[in-house]
């Protein structure tokens, strides 16, 4: 498939590129990264070259990872990213920590399952590892319905499989899953 943008109301999310290099590299400095995602730890300018150069667009040409960044309408800057990952097909997403709080992330999400269901998927996962609040926040506020915890279907870079908090939407039908968290 070839890449192609998603605007929101307040964001446009379009291709990581060259020039996001430098941010994508800061962002990826913060310990919560470590703990919550599967980015290399330490994380090198060089992890963030090869995954504008080569991880983001081997994902769209193979169809197995459609990822954008985020930013905010008007500006350049990229505040943070999202992928759909295909096969399950499921979510991934960060923001970096400057950005967090103004329900970015929320609306992205809700632009990329819009997309997504209008393009014949019939469900999208989402996990995390459990104890992840702000992402089960952005995944609740999004429509997404509990569906209980477990192993990580992702495995993680020392591959463990930790135990995490899944959901997805469509919400199922029936009695809701309370959400773990306040
Ligand atoms: C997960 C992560 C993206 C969530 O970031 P976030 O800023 O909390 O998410 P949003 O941009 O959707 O903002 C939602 C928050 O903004 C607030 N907000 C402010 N204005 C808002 C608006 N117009 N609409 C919606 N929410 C708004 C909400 O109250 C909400 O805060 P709350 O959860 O305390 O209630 C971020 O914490 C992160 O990058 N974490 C590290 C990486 C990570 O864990 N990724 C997920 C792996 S599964």
């Amino acid at each position: 498939m070839a890449p192609f943008e998603l605007r929101t109301e307040r964001l446009l999310l379009d291709q990581p590129v060259a020039a996001d290099v430098d941010d994508i590299t800061r962002y990826c400095q913060d310990p919560l990264f470590e703990r919550f995602m599967t980015v290399p730890v330490p994380y090198s300018r060089r992890d963030a070259e090869y995954f504008v150069s080569r991880h983001v667009p081997d994902g769209w040409a193979s169809g197995t990872e459609y990822t954008w960044a985020l930013r905010v309408a008007g500006s350049q800057d990229v505040v943070g990213m999202i992928a759909l990952r295909t096969a399950r097909p499921d979510l991934g997403y960060w923001l970096g920590a400057p950005h967090r709080g103004h329900g970015y992330m929320t609306e992205a999400v809700r632009a990329v399952t819009g997309w997504a269901f209008r393009s014949g998927y019939e469900r999208v996962e989402w996990e995390c590892v459990a104890g992840n609040l702000a992402s089960a926040a952005v995944a609740r506020g999004a429509g997404f319905g509990y569906t209980g915890e477990g192993p990580s279907v992702l495995t993680f870079r020392d591959g463990s499989h930790p135990h995490s908090w899944h959901g997805v939407l469509p919400a199922p039908d029936g009695e809701p899953r309370p959400w773990p968290g306040p």
